[in-house]
């Protein structure tokens, strides 16, 4: 006798053996292609979330996963107690391309951030004259980099850090976009080593920031000594319409973190990068982690950041992403108060409270119309397909999200 295993099931599943920590949309996917991905029925979506921007070069890339399966075949890991024949061919690469002196291999996107405040901190302390475990790190409200206990200390958001107590000292807190707050912070304590931020807040909703002010971000590091961190893990490799978003205003962090896409969506590969003035503080035996490096990371890596330059997808993120904010702003409609974004990484905020669930049961409807969003933080959506998708693919998808705000309205 056939028995057929339903969506409930699986959903039943992860929630009967798997830690709450997540609220997934209500669907069971088992395939993904390019722009798109499938449930267990068989039903196609368009991925307007792309595993939090980690999917850019779209779901299994052909060249993406036969680099992964050719490297799987020979060597996957040698920690880095040897050498290995991939780690350095990476290496040249990506700092060739992004233009740094070296670069620290890890692997989830939190690591690369727990990896930058530990460069900072030694720099601080042997460069630029602060008093052992005195050095401090400034961040903006609103900010995510992840949910280590480092992490989580820095956040703003209660439902981050609450309840995980006691936090990481040496930590400041200034409202993001705002200068004079960031030199006011910097005039009045010589003990801070670095500021972090993201050139985009990803998960606060796509917070976009004035122009130039990564500009002013960099003038007031240079003039207080201050190292620039960005973190690029969401708004990095090509996803706001420029390989970093930091080159929308030609600015260059002292160290930059990347993640997320820097794998395609096959591993988790992340890479902090810095010049020798910063990179060579940290010594043999003072950071590390064992698979940060591994070989069939570089290898995966390296497509993928291939990927990224010989399909133009930063220029198709750019002008494709031009094409949706425009016709998301001419929709007539009252659910939706803004729509803002740069390149491909956008977001719609529905016109309701943080915690009104009209934002998450316009996703559902979206979904039975074949895309998939979520929202974050209540009432705002995120709208980030893979940079592969085509005009036509975009418009189609312009269509659906149209047609299901002229249904969702005709039922409120
Ligand atoms: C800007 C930013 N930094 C860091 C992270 C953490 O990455 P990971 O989940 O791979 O640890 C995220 C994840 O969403 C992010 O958006």
């Amino acid at each position: 006798m056939k028995t057929t295993v339903t969506a409930n099931d699986y959903m039943a599943l992860e929630d009967r053996y798997g830690a709450h920590n997540y609220h997934p949309m209500p669907v069971v996917l088992n395939r993904g292609e390019g722009v798109f991905v499938w449930d267990i029925d068989g039903k196609r979506y368009y991925d307007f979330l792309s595993a939090y921007s980690a999917v850019n070069q779209g779901h299994c890339h052909p060249r993406i996963v036969q680099t992964l399966i050719d490297q799987a075949q020979v060597l996957t890991l040698t920690s880095r107690a040897f050498y290995n024949d991939a780690l350095g061919e990476y290496e040249q690469y990506i700092t060739k391309l992004l233009g740094y002196d070296k670069v620290l291999p890890m692997n989830t996107g939190v690591e690369g951030g727990e990896t930058a405040i530990k460069l900072a901190r030694k720099w601080a302390y042997t460069k630029k004259g602060i008093a052992e475990n005195q050095a401090k790190v400034v961040f903006v409200e609103g900010n995510f980099w992840g949910r280590t206990l480092a992490a989580i200390s820095a956040s703003t958001d209660p439902s981050s850090y609450k309840g995980f107590g006691p936090y990481m000292p040496g930590y400041l807190i200034v409202p993001y976009n705002d200068l004079v707050a960031l030199e006011k912070t910097f005039q009045a304590d010589p003990t801070i080593a670095a500021f972090m931020v993201e050139p985009i807040q990803g998960e606060a909703g796509v917070v976009v920031p004035h122009e130039g002010y990564l500009q002013g971000v960099r003038r007031l590091c240079d003039q207080y000594n201050v190292l620039f961190i960005a973190d690029e893990v969401q708004t990095g490799l090509a996803r706001t319409g420029k390989m970093l978003c930091c080159d929308h205003e030609n600015v260059k962090p002292d160290i930059l973190i990347l993640g997320k896409a820097l794998s395609g969506g096959v591993l988790p590969v992340s890479a902090v990068l810095a010049n020798d003035e910063v990179m060579l503080c940290i010594k043999p035996g003072e950071h590390g982690s064992t698979y940060g490096g591994n070989p069939l990371a570089c290898r995966v890596a390296m497509a993928a950041l291939s990927v990224l330059v010989d399909e133009k997808l930063a220029e198709n993120s750019e002008r494709l992403g031009k094409i949706l904010r425009d016709e998301l702003r001419a929709i007539p409609t009252q659910l939706i108060k803004t729509v803002r974004g740069k390149g491909l990484l956008n977001a719609i905020v529905i016109d309701c409270g943080e915690d009104d669930p009209m934002a998450w049961d316009f996703c559902l409807a979206l979904m039975k119309n074949g895309l998939l969003a979520k929202p974050t933080h209540g009432n705002k959506i995120r709208f980030a397909p893979p940079l592969v998708i085509t005009e036509e693919q975009l418009y189609d998808c312009i269509g659906i999200i149209r047609k299901t705000i002229a249904e969702f309205e005709a039922t409120l």
